[in-house]
């Protein structure tokens, strides 16, 4: 669990980022990979030996040699050959090596990167395409980086050496012979090309049926409730259709592609065969240079394969690389200040003053303005989508007002490191989340290694105490994924253990209570009355004894607060509280009748201990 707890050095220690993150990782391996290119002109040096030697073997053949001579021909090539397989071994193992360690500082930075940023970014960005660009991209950055680069240079080094071989022995043939190699370059590069546009087809067809079956069996329940396995199942072969259609077109290009090059590397040995035999005939080179010609000849017709397939490996590089620099040079729009303002103890005043926000352009508040005395319960009430949670947003500084301030014992939350304000407030959102880990672990996510008595006093405020029973591994049930799935009202109720663990000065409960059954909040409130006292507590609720409950009341409206009282004087007022707090008690009462109902028909109560399965209080 440690693990997981961030501290600020961890997160800005990164320091000034790079223009270009992969560069400053080239640069620092830089000696590797010139290493990795210095083998690689040697071996290719010594590739061109074995030619060499089959030269001087014909040549002495035809002029009249020995057994013992070619036997030590033979073993001249057999130790070329051993040399130069060690040395290109050396060689791309120095590069590939250096390019897992690339990968390496590459996924650091991208998931030190991932804590740093905040909300805003992954509100604008989804989760499969930030999850394929720390894998795949990665994946293809690295293969770059080590293999392809190490068969990039290699055919550059090999077509630079085997051209100067060429031309030393015959630069009229040579030039012959390589007449068509720009026009069966070409062809490979578009071949290549093709071929990667299918393949790209093929992989995007895959993906969306990837996606697709994923969909269907975390949707199952959807499905089934409204029966739609038929129409699933045809989309799904239509789908699947498609993608076998793509896959047969890819398949028809990487057959044809062999074929095509074994006719370009024909051509050109034909070419040899008719021009350099009259040559031979002519006496102006060796039957051995004949042959050493032809099979350097072959061994660089064989690299122009690569080419098209470097093109196509350096775009997909290209736009892996962007597609990771892009997340790398993302800044936070929250930022840390400077020069933080050290606040020893926090006491727990909260002020919203002339508050202005915006989300995409609507107004959400408007010139709020609210004072909360530290250690007073205070609830906020409000049609949904007034603007409640966007007040807690502005208190963590997941968002920043854009007039205004919002001020904590009257300093504004700006001004104080977001460790130490986030610190100092205990959010129980309005949607719980849970890690799969244990429950210990989740409730103890804030604060580390919390002593056992804390433990117990969060779980007994928040009545989870209760379930752990029933939960089977006590506090050490997992959670989650292949653990045990808690009710929502568990749920909700392990983020409140987990938020009071922090033992925060300010404590905000977002409609943190909707899933839980009245009697059971009751206990709760009444318990965090004695947990909390000495301390502020915002609460964003519905329920009627929930609101009685609050010192005092205000509600929200227009993005400012219309009223402002404690719950006797608002109901006297009669004004808006008086009656939503009207309509609420109805609702309230309607729902438990159904319920008794419910309870009646079926002869016994199907819910969880401390928990609703209705929303009674979840809505306004
Ligand atoms: P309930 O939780 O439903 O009771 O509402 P609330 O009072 O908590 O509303 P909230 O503060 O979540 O949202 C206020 C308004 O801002 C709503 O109109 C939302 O649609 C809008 N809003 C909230 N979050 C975002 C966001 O991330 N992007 C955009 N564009 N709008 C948002
Ligand atoms: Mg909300």
């Amino acid at each position: 669990m440690a693990s997981r707890v961030v501290t600020p050095e961890r997160i800005t220690d990164t320091g000034p980022r790079h223009k270009n993150p992969l560069i400053k990782y080239v640069l620092r391996y830089k000696w590797h990979y010139a290493g990795g290119f210095a083998a690689l002109v040697f071996a290719s040096v010594l590739s061109m030996l074995p030619p060499l030697v089959l030269k001087i073997a014909i040549d002495d053949l035809t002029a009249g040699t020995t057994v013992s001579r070619l036997a030590a021909l033979g073993g001249i090539v057999i130790a070329i050959a051993l040399v130069e397989s060690a040395i290109r071994f050396g060689g791309r193992l120095l590069v590939s090596s250096r390019a897992r360690w690339i990968e390496y500082h590459l996924r650091d930075d991208l998931a030190r990167q991932f804590l740093r940023l905040d909300r805003s970014f992954y509100l604008r960005s989804r989760t499969g395409d930030l999850m394929a660009r720390a894998t795949n991209d990665l994946n293809w950055i690295r293969d770059f980086m080590g293999p392809t680069v190490n068969d990039i240079w290699f055919t550059v080094v090999m077509l630079t050496v085997g051209l100067t071989f060429l031309f030393s022995i015959d630069v009229r043939l040579t030039l012959l012979s390589i007449v068509y190699f720009p026009f069966v370059a070409g062809v490979v590069i578009y071949l290549e090309t093709t071929l990667e546009d299918k393949f790209r087809l093929v992989q995007e067809q895959f993906g969306h049926l990837t996606n697709r079956a994923q969909e269907n069996v975390s949707g199952i329940r959807a499905i089934k409730a409204y029966a739609q396995e038929e129409s699933e199942v045809e989309s799904w072969a239509a789908d699947n259709r498609e993608l076998m259609r793509r896959a047969l077109s890819f398949g028809r290009w990487v057959s044809g592609f062999f074929p095509m090059m074994i006719l370009a590397t024909g051509i050109g040995t034909a070419l040899v065969i008719w021009f350099g035999g009259r040559d031979v005939v002519a006496g102006d080179i060796t039957l051995g240079q004949f042959v050493q010609f032809n099979v350097i000849l072959r061994m660089l017709a064989s690299q122009l394969t690569v080419l098209g397939w470097v093109v196509s490996a350096w775009q997909q590089f290209i736009a892996s690389l962007g597609r990771i620099n892009e997340i790398l040079r993302e800044e936070p729009d929250i930022d840390e200040p400077a020069e933080p303002r050290v606040l020893d103890t926090i006491r727990g005043d909260v002020a919203f003053e002339g508050v202005t926000f915006e989300h995409d352009g609507r107004t959400v508040l408007d010139r709020l303005d609210l004072r909360i005395a530290a250690g007073s319960t205070v609830a906020i009430v409000g049609e949904t989508g007034a603007g409640k949670t966007t007040m807690v947003d502005l208190l963590t500084r997941v968002f920043d007002p854009w007039e205004g301030r919002v001020t904590v014992d009257g300093v504004d939350v700006r001004e104080l490191s977001l460790q130490r304000l986030r610190d100092a407030i205990g959010v129980v959102p309005q949607e719980a989340f849970l890690f799969s880990e244990s429950l210990h672990e989740n409730i103890s996510f804030g604060r580390v290694d919390p002593p056992a008595d804390d433990v117990d006093e969060a779980l007994k405020t928040s009545q989870l105490s209760n379930d752990l029973e029933q939960l089977g591994g006590g506090l050490d049930t997992l959670i989650g994924e292949r653990g045990v799935t808690l009710s929502g009202g568990q749920k909700q109720r392990a983020t409140l253990a987990r938020a009071l663990l922090k033992r925060p000065p300010i404590l905000v409960l977002d409609d943190s209570l909707s899933h839980v059954d009245t009697n059971t909040e009751e206990e709760i409130l009444r318990r965090l009355r004695v947990f909390m006292a000495e301390r502020t507590t915002l609460v964003i609720a519905h329920r009627s004894s929930t609101l009685a409950a609050a010192d005092r009341i205000v509600v929200l409206e227009d993005g400012a607060i219309a009223e402002d009282g404690t719950h006797e004087e608002l109901l006297a007022a009669d004004g808006r509280y008086a009656g939503y707090y009207r309509r609420q008690l109805l609702r309230e009462q309607a729902a438990a009748e159904e319920r008794e109902l419910a309870v009646e028909d079926q002869g016994q109560s199907g819910t969880a201990a401390g928990d609703r399965a209705d929303e009674e209080g979840a809505q306004s």
